[in-house]
């Protein structure tokens, strides 16, 4: 069997606490083999930073999706370079920095390939996620698939998730930070859940600090947004992928007091 622990977007500082306070039981009880996180709002909502990744790496996280905020601070680029463990969307152009998934080999010949993939509806242009799949199947050996789909729109996630289900392990979205409750097998094995939702602030607008976000949208003049404080939700969940190619997937929604 192996065992996938997936956490939803890490939304700076308060997401980061999050992660090292829920972390080490999770680990403890769910044992999971490898454990995955969104990265793209783990420094201070807005990108990554190499002490942001070193910080979650030691906390036990040993691979990073992210999305469309994975460039916003400069340094991204070159750590991406460094660190193959961090991945940028597999849909981004070719000369675009960094990979987009990458094959974590586990004891006894074991092996994961966790895939980075960004949605077109309603997010910036990039290449299709559809035929980035389909090119990248033909073109690996891959037993064990998870592809974090990275999108704004329920439908485009769930049609991903059908083209290729009984080809990949898991398809996890993430990217509204809102939490579905929708996982579940689909017809072919493939385990799917259409957000895993995010790890930070509770009371505030996706994470962020809300007044700010709602002066941003009654006035339409852009303001530096900053992540909330205070109660946090930890959002993700857990798949497991047995011998015989069965599949299981819990949610998990972890409330602080
Ligand atoms: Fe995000
Ligand atoms: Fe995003």
């Amino acid at each position: 069997m192996i065992r996938i622990l997936f956490i939803g977007d890490i939304i700076g500082r308060p997401g980061r606490k999050a992660v090292q306070k829920e972390l080490p039981h999770l680990l403890a009880e769910r044992k999971p083999d490898v454990v995955v996180a969104n990265c793209e709002n783990l420094a201070h909502g807005f990108g990554i930073t190499a002490d942001t990744i070193a910080e979650m790496t030691t906390a036990g996280i040993h691979c990073f999706t992210s999305g469309n905020h994975i460039f916003d601070k400069k340094e991204a680029r070159t750590l991406l370079e460094d660190r193959p463990y961090v991945l940028r969307p597999m849909n981004y152009p070719p000369e675009v920095p960094g990979n987009g998934f990458i094959t974590i080999s586990l004891p006894e010949n074991r092996s994961v390939t966790v895939v980075s993939m960004l949605g077109r509806a309603f997010m910036p242009p990039v290449d299709c996620p559809f035929r980035s799949m389909d090119r990248f199947l033909e073109s690996k050996e891959t037993d064990i698939v998870l592809v974090d789909f990275h999108g704004e729109a329920t439908a485009e996630k769930a049609a991903f998730a059908h083209e290729f289900d009984g080809k990949v392990a898991a398809v996890i979205g993430t990217h509204t930070h809102v939490q579905t409750a929708d996982e579940r097998i689909l017809p072919h094995g493939t385990a799917f859940l259409t957000d895993a939702g995010m790890t930070g602030a509770v009371n505030s607008v996706i994470g962020v600090e809300k007044d700010a976000a709602i002066r941003r949208m009654r006035t339409g003049i852009n303001e530096h947004l900053t992540p909330a404080k205070g109660k946090y939700w930890f959002c993700g969940c857990d798949i497991r992928i047995e011998e015989n190619g069965n599949t299981f997937i819990d949610r998990i929604m972890i409330i602080s007091k």
